[in-house]
């Protein structure tokens, strides 16, 4: 198991987001992929200890009309400032779950984190349309991509 942390902040109203983090969540734990320690937290509970103790975060949301969820812009009005000075460099990746688009939760997500000067690692998976579960390789992919960049100190 790889000394790194890796956090994993998301929310899903309706289970379809939830679903691409199961995968995410398989792939980070790829005991090929270094092992890093997992923090899973909700949007709404994820706090700025858990940011400011990360080696790297994966942040998955639904897009609500044309932008992140409400419960991830949450977390992200409560940890910016206290974050701004202490986590510049933070290698992060985003998976999106949309009902027809998901461009507009990426966007949305981009301006912030340019502020906080994170580094993103991996292009985002977003499933918009009908859910396709023959993706879900693309989650567990991201997840293992993360685990495997931060234990092997590439990211
Ligand atoms: C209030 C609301 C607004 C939504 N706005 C968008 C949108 O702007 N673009 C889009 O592609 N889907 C939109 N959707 C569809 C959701 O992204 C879709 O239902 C998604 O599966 C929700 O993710 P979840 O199952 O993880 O909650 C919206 C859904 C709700 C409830």
């Amino acid at each position: 198991m790889s000394d790194k942390r890796l956090l994993v902040v998301y929310h899903s109203q309706t289970g379809g987001t939830r679903r691409m983090l199961d995968a995410v969540l398989r792939g980070a734990a790829d005991p090929d992929c270094g092992q890093p320690a997992l923090v899973l937290r909700e949007a709404l509970r994820a706090s700025v200890e858990d940011v400011r103790a990360a080696d790297g975060i994966l942040l998955g949301t639904p897009e609500n009309f044309g932008y992140m969820s409400g419960a991830l812009k949450d977390f992200f009005d409560r940890i910016y400032y206290p974050c701004l000075e202490h986590t510049r460099g933070l290698p992060f990746a985003m998976f999106i779950r949309g009902g027809n688009d998901g461009s507009g939760a990426v966007s949305s997500v981009r301006r912030i984190v340019t502020g906080l000067g994170w580094r993103e690692v991996a292009p985002p998976v977003i499933f918009a349309g009908a859910f396709d579960e023959a993706r879900l390789g693309e989650c567990e992919q991201l997840g293992q991509t993360l685990a495997a960049g931060l234990s092997a100190r590439i990211f």
